[in-house]
């Protein structure tokens, strides 16, 4: 992939987040307060969700950005939902899509058409543990980091360049709700730093596949990185 084809479209103006959700929209929170609290150049043009009950979608309007709903179960089939969701794309302009904490897998057609410009967190260190129930596998596996993953997203599930990643030990007695909470203060930060990054146009991806991060001393982060 070329590099300027991963570069936001209109230099100097805001960047123009679309931010999709499916529940509580923490993520989606922290990117916007981010937004105002870090002066970044960068605006949610709106709030998407594909179901109507997201709770995410209310704090939304309440700070006054536009947030609706795209719900899957007005389609009968995915690549119908898609072909909605991609005119909708189409139509707020915007220059990245921000998955956050969004469930539903976006079809091949989709990804391509918006390749290098769909962003997704994942509660997991990609590429182990793909898919749901992220940190119940962890535990399952015995491993002792886990963490998060901030990546472009590709055709394949979970899978695609990796723009950041937080880790977090696994402690003694951990249970999945215990780790899945200790990581999302951890997920905001880091999608946040990202989402700064992004706003400021210092990512990219090589001609190796990989992203570079102007100007990034690291992209790699943990607890210490959280401020009290
Ligand atoms: C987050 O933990 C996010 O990493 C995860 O859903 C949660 C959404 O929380 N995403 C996935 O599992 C995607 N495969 P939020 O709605 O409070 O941001």
């Amino acid at each position: 992939m070329l590099e300027a084809e991963t570069l936001a479209q209109q230099p100097g103006s805001p960047v123009r987040f679309l931010i999709l959700i499916s529940g509580r929209g923490s993520n989606m929170q922290a990117i916007v307060q981010a937004i105002a609290a870090r002066g970044l150049p960068a605006e949610v043009c709106a709030v998407l969700s594909n179901r109507p009950d997201a709770a995410g979608l209310e704090w939304a309007r309440s700070r006054g950005i536009p947030a609706e709903t795209l719900s899957h179960r007005a389609f009968d089939s995915r690549e119908a939902f898609d072909q909605a969701l991609a005119q909708r794309i189409d139509e707020l302009a915007p220059d990245y899509v921000l998955l956050a904490g969004f469930m539903r897998v976006l079809g091949a057609d989709l990804v391509r058409r918006f390749e290098g410009r769909i962003v997704n967190i994942h509660p997991s260190l990609l590429p182990a543990f793909p898919g749901l129930h992220t940190h119940a596998q962890a535990l399952a596996q015995g491993v002792q980091w886990h963490g998060c993953t901030v990546h472009f997203v590709t055709p394949v599930l979970d899978h695609g360049p990796i723009i950041a990643q937080g880790a977090i030990p696994v402690l003694p007695g951990d249970t999945a709700d215990a780790l899945a909470g200790r990581l999302l203060a951890l997920e905001h930060h880091v999608y946040t730093e990202v989402a700064a990054w992004l706003a400021r146009r210092q990512v990219s991806i090589g001609g190796d596949g990989l992203v570079r991060v102007a100007g990034a001393e690291r992209r790699a982060f943990t607890a210490h990185d959280l401020t009290p």
